[in-house]
């Protein structure tokens, strides 16, 4: 594709006289972490200063150099693709990171308050919850994600396991004694569909607690097989702990307020399927009070139990929820890090003014490296004891906030 533009560009800069270098024909919107930005000296359209995000319009020149930069500090693709973000298209960039900022003065009202209630009363039903997550389910689950060749959202099959784990998820859901209901939601910027399992609440259905993660993979080595995505971390690990969190729930008392479990599609080619979904919800006017992003769970790369909770595209007041969760049920240590960009698919929701939380394997930095390659299998060094605190973290937020009157307070 990119040889035939240059073939076109060559034939035509003889006859046209102020042909535009080839770099102006591929100029791409991104969000990015604004030290990067300033450091490559890359022009800044728009910015926000409190989140550390600019805005520029790239070349691909400018994308390699991020993402060298990015690579050098640990960090995977540095950068955020708003090419296919409609939100930019109708409101431009400053109406993007107005709309960001406005968020962010939540979290900034919420950070500035004088009290904040927020301990969690110790429940004998939860604590036997939590203790029925099982490692070696989150193993096998883990071993048959990552046996797909790929997950990835551009294969020529892109549903091949969904549709498998749809039929999964229904034989393993016959044995529930809530009542629950499964889809598969179609999108339009990607062939992949995203599949969604609700537990409907008995008191309050209408009040939202989703529960998420992306089952696509992808694989961005150069040469090699490309299409070799095993994704055991990134992130099957995540769709691991959603389907783990499920089995325990399934038998408990149904929840007063809904949960919403997602396994998003498309995620690894620019968040397509929760973007989609979650501007859905936002405009039936949908109340998700809450909204937990897995997404890479099984490298300990900070140490065991030690979580990354990122702060960036999240919700102040959530990060303080999973702390008190954390001293109540968990007892890790939670490191507060940042993506630097709208990483995962929490940025989805962020986006929509809902309250987001993403805890994470590690810190950012210390994330598994072998991410987007043929060697994101399961290895020694996967630590399933490691990554059951996520599903832990799921089922509490299940009977906890989800059968509580909490919400974000500003
Ligand atoms: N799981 C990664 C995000 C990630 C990687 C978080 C390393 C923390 C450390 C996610 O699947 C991913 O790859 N995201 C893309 C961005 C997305 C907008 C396409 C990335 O980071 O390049
Ligand atoms: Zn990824």
């Amino acid at each position: 594709m990119k040889i035939a533009m240059m073939a076109l560009l060559f034939a035509t800069s003889t006859a046209v006289a102020h042909v535009a270098p080839l770099e102006n024909f591929e100029t791409k919107p991104i969000l990015a972490d604004l030290n990067d930005l300033r450091a490559l000296n890359i022009p800044v359209l728009a910015k926000d200063e409190r989140v550390e995000v600019g805005y520029a319009q790239v070349t691909p020149l400018m994308l390699q150099r991020i993402q060298e930069r990015s690579h050098a500090v640990g960090k995977c693709g540095g950068f955020e693709d708003l090419s296919q973000d409609t939100f930019l298209h109708s409101a431009g960039f400053v109406g993007l990171l107005e709309n960001l900022s406005k968020i962010q003065e939540k979290n900034d009202l919420y950070e500035r308050a004088p009290f904040k209630a927020l301990a969690l009363n110790k429940s004998n039903e939860i604590e036997a919850a939590i203790s029925e997550v099982s490692e070696s389910n989150l193993r096998s689950y883990v071993q048959w994600l990552s046996s797909f060749p790929n997950r990835a959202s551009r294969d020529s099959q892109p549903n091949k396991h969904v549709v498998e784990m749809k039929q999964r998820l229904e034989a393993m859901l016959g044995n529930a004694t809530i009542p629950w209901e499964i889809s598969e939601i179609r999108h339009s910027s990607t062939q992949q569909n995203t599949l969604r399992v609700r537990l409907v609440g008995n008191e309050r259905p209408n009040e939202i607690v989703v529960l998420g993660g992306h089952l696509d993979s992808i694989n961005q080595s150069w040469g090699g097989n490309s299409k070799t995505a095993p994704g055991a971390d990134d992130n099957a690990s995540g769709s691991a702990n959603l389907i783990e969190a499920l089995r325990v729930l399934m038998n408990k008392p149904q929840p007063k307020r809904t949960v919403e479990f997602f396994w998003y599609a498309g995620e690894e080619n620019g968040l397509l399927g929760s973007a989609e979904v979650a501007k859905q919800y936002k405009a039936e006017k949908k109340d998700v009070v809450a909204v937990l992003q897995l997404d890479m769970t099984l490298f300990a790369g900070s140490g065991e139990f030690v979580l990354g909770s990122m702060t960036d595209f999240t919700s102040a007041w959530l990060r303080d929820y999973l702390k008190a969760l954390n001293e109540t049920y968990i007892h890790a240590r939670i490191v507060d890090d940042k993506c630097g960009y709208g990483c995962s698919d929490h940025a989805s929701w962020h986006r929509q003014g809902y309250p987001a939380l993403m805890p994470f394997e590690a810190t950012f930095r210390a994330s598994n490296k072998n991410i987007h390659t043929v060697n994101d299998v399961i290895s020694p060094e996967s630590n399933f004891k490691h990554s059951a605190m996520y599903s832990k973290i799921a089922v509490v937020m299940a009977m906890d906030l989800a059968n509580s009157e909490a919400r974000q307070p500003y």
